[in-house]
């Protein structure tokens, strides 16, 4: 039995089998876009461990600023003995998100973390319970985020029951068949069906779906769903874990659009591979919960906070708006002059570096999931990684560091034609 093997069964003796993995192989080390497997073979990171590493593996900056934090101290609870970084950070946040008026800013861990905390901030502001979330939205693995994601398969099977009083409104695909239109005529139904509008705490929506498929909702939906908040006393979350931090061209995916939210979730790039998440809001709303009513033992972790620290540096001195742009327009370019010889790809959009390739059945339009796996496991083979999502499984999404050299970008791109060449 080869030493991966004898791993790969200790894995699983050791860990249920619950927790998913995509590789046939184990990480050694990496470096900005790349990473080397234990057995030597040498990646190119398009995945991002999901969309965290906008900055790279180990920045030196970000590196540098966690090391020098381990010298002081990496844990103190911040509602125990609280740390000036805390406050630094939130600054930096608060000084860019866009939001209208005075913010700020209150730090956790995990994503879902801190679309839990946008939730109870948002009811204990408005004193409601309602939450309406969207069809093919991810929100999380916790409970009440579990709820909120609109998408079942595997997230949801077998762990219910759910909270009460979440429900899912149509998301606007035009691609998919659901317009404008019929999504707001969808929120109308929940208010004559479901539940009366005064009683809705909070309306949350990613303004670029990320699971759901790197879907751009649309700017006069968003337009629509501001006019309802402001109508009914509604607080109007936008879930950037995703979409944040430079992915789109912007700090916040929320600047591509003509409405601003009451508030806004990050995680994920924040932090550039340390865990930490965030929620940053007006400041009537989020100082609505009582003191003591936020928080948890690594909310805000000194560590996380110092990587967060130098990645918002690190986006600014090296303009990775820009570079966003950039390299999306040149993956854009690329694969559209590829739709001729290729005619499974039926869609590519994005904005900035959050772009995806979405395959289907050329002739009947059919979502092709198959074709998108097999184009992902001959890219793995020939060292690229790259993740998928959709609500049908068969969109290619791209997630690299946006600090990854032109060469090692070009060579994916190559590795990537060539694996959906092979594949159709
Ligand atoms: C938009 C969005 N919200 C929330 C989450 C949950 O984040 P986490 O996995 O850090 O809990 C994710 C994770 O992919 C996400 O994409």
């Amino acid at each position: 039995m080869s030493d991966l093997s004898k791993v790969r069964q200790r894995q699983l003796a050791a860990a249920p089998r619950g927790v998913g993995f995509m590789c046939d192989f184990y990480i050694d080390h990496a470096k900005n876009a790349e990473f080397w497997s234990t057995e030597g073979k040498r990646y190119i990171d398009f995945a991002g461990g999901i969309g965290v590493l906008n900055t790279g593996h180990l920045h030196p900056k970000v590196q540098a600023a966690v090391a020098e934090q381990l010298q002081k101290f990496s844990h103190t609870c911040f509602n125990t003995v609280p740390y000036e970084l805390y406050a630094a950070v939130a600054e930096k946040i608060n000084a860019r998100a866009p939001i209208e008026g005075d913010k700020r800013t209150m730090f956790v861990t995990s994503g879902a973390e801190a679309v839990e905390n946008a939730v109870k901030i948002a009811r204990a502001y408005t004193k409601r319970r309602g939450v309406i979330a969207f069809n093919g939205a991810f929100h999380g693995r916790t409970n009440l985020t579990m709820a909120l994601t609109g998408k079942v398969a595997p997230y949801k099977i077998d762990f219910g029951p759910f909270p009460a009083d979440i429900i899912h409104a149509p998301y606007p695909n035009e691609l998919h068949g659901v317009s404008i239109e019929a999504a707001l005529e969808g929120l109308k139904q929940i208010f004559k069906c479901h539940i009366q509008p005064t009683d809705i705490a909070a309306i949350i929506i990613e303004v670029i779906q990320g699971e759901g498929g790197f879907n751009v909702t649309p700017d006069a939906f968003l337009k629509a769903l501001r006019q309802i908040a402001d109508e009914h006393g509604i607080v109007l979350i936008f879930d950037e874990v995703q979409s944040g931090f430079a992915r789109t061209g912007k700090m916040f995916a929320t600047e591509h659009m003509s409405v601003k939210p009451d508030l806004i979730t990050m995680a994920k790039s924040l932090a550039g591979g340390f865990p930490l998440s965030g929620v940053v809001g007006k400041e009537a709303i989020m100082n609505a919960p009582v003191v003591g009513g936020l928080g948890g033992t690594y909310a805000g972790s000194p560590l996380g906070l110092a990587a967060a620290n130098a990645v918002i540096d690190v986006i600014e001195e090296e303009k990775l708006c820009e570079r966003a742009n950039t390299l999306g327009e040149r993956l854009k370019e690329r694969f559209s002059q590829l739709k001729a010889d290729i005619p499974a790809i039926a869609d590519i959009r994005g904005l900035g570096s959050m772009v995806a390739i979405e395959l289907t059945q050329p002739g009947t339009g059919e979502p092709n999931a198959e074709l998108t796996k097999k184009v992902q496991q001959i890219a793995l083979e020939n060292g690229l990684m790259f993740l998928t999502c959709g609500q049908y499984y068969n969109v290619i999404r791209f997630l690299y560091p946006l600090t990854i050299e032109d060469a090692v970008f070009d060579e994916a791109l190559d590795i990537l034609e060539a694996a959906l060449r092979q594949a159709q």
